[in-house]
């Protein structure tokens, strides 16, 4: 879908960002988690903007971003003292409340209708200090083509969107590395709808109530299953364990990705004569899962660019942010 034509740059000034935006373009923004494609949440024009810019469907809802929580307090009807509680412990942070939406400021195209808008307060410096100088929230989904790995560079996002959006705020790689943890509130008992890097673990310690996890609708309640790549690689990924995947992988030229010195990964797999090692990736040497977290989703966009026919990686072990790692893996898996 062509969305104007775009000599789109890279740089770090704010004052250009802060101006497109203010002309109801699209600017993509750095937070800790994954870069994000903004847009004023309070223009319609600038909304739908960013699901043509993406191609991503209309009836998945955006993040509204705010720089504090005095300003998430003007966009949703009220916060429960458990989830304030949540948003003094975590935010800014790696993590999305989904509150009840004033619905006089916040549109039915940013929350594809629901009555819950998802906000977030971003701790990335250079965005904090964008949302602090505009007079309106931003709504930034991921800044990848729809369904597409999230981007974790300036450089990732120019590959996805040149051409489509005028500006990249560039802030860096992000740290994180993985989309934010997504918390809502039924009857009383805390969802969590995507994992992220604050973990159950932390939610539960904090509140001291253990959250459920109900994550499969989080892309669309009523269409299950049509979103089950999401993140996907070009290259198919086979998310499983070495002794099963070495075997679908019979005779294609293959990468395997793990952590641990890359002998070890090796050792876990046992190939036919016909099968290529094309390259063993460590996403971390010494075994540290926040690193294998930040190093995923460049990890997997290089796997990509090899010509390799199948990238094999086994399951992290499921606590903290290693669940949001596997989620990850898991939908941009061809195995189901
Ligand atoms: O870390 C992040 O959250 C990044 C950075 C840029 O902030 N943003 C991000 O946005 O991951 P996106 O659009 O790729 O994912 C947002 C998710 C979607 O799966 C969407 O379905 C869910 O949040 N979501 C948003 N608003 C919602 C709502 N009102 N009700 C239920 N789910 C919602
Ligand atoms: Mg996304």
């Amino acid at each position: 879908m062509n969305t104007g034509i775009f000599q789109t740059s890279i740089g770090n000034d704010l004052a250009i960002a802060a101006d497109w935006l203010r002309q109801s373009e699209l600017v993509a923004i750095p937070t800790e988690t994954v870069y994000g494609l903004a847009g004023n949440a309070l223009k319609e024009e600038s909304v739908l903007k960013i699901f043509l810019a993406k191609d991503r469907p209309r009836f998945n809802p955006l993040i509204l971003h705010v720089p504090d929580i005095d300003a998430v307090k003007k966009y949703v009807l009220g916060i429960s003292p458990v989830m304030e509680l949540l948003m003094n412990t975590f935010s800014p942070g790696p993590i999305t409340f989904l509150l009840d939406k004033n619905p006089d400021l916040v549109s039915d195209v940013v929350t594809a209708g629901s009555s819950k808008v998802a906000v977030r307060i971003p701790a990335h410096p250079v965005t904090q200090a964008l949302l602090k100088q505009l007079d309106f929230p931003l709504v930034a989904p991921s800044a990848n083509r729809f369904g597409y790995v999230s981007p974790v560079t300036a450089a990732h996002v120019y590959e996805g969107l040149q051409g489509r959006i005028p500006y990249i705020l560039d802030g860096g790689t992000c740290t994180v590395g993985v989309e934010s943890t997504i918390v809502d509130e039924e009857d009383g008992q805390l969802i969590i709808r995507r994992t992220g890097k604050v973990s159950m673990e932390d939610i539960a310690k904090a509140t001291g109530i253990l959250p459920a996890l109900k994550t499969h609708a989080e892309d669309h309640p009523v269409a299950p299953g049509m979103l089950k790549t999401h993140y996907a690689t070009h290259t198919p990924l086979y998310l499983g364990n070495a002794t099963d995947t070495s075997a679908l992988a019979a005779g294609k030229k293959v990468i395997i990705m793990g952590w641990g010195s890359k002998e070890s990964i090796a050792a876990s797999y046992h190939f036919q004569g016909t099968t290529i090692l094309l390259q063993v990736v460590s996403l971390s040497n010494d075994c540290r899962i926040d690193e294998v977290a930040s190093k995923l989703f460049a990890s997997m966009r290089n796997a990509d660019n090899l010509g390799a026919e199948a990238i094999l990686v086994e399951p992290f072990p499921n606590e903290g942010i290693g669940q949001a790692i596997n989620d990850r893996l898991q939908r941009a898996s061809v195995l189901h």
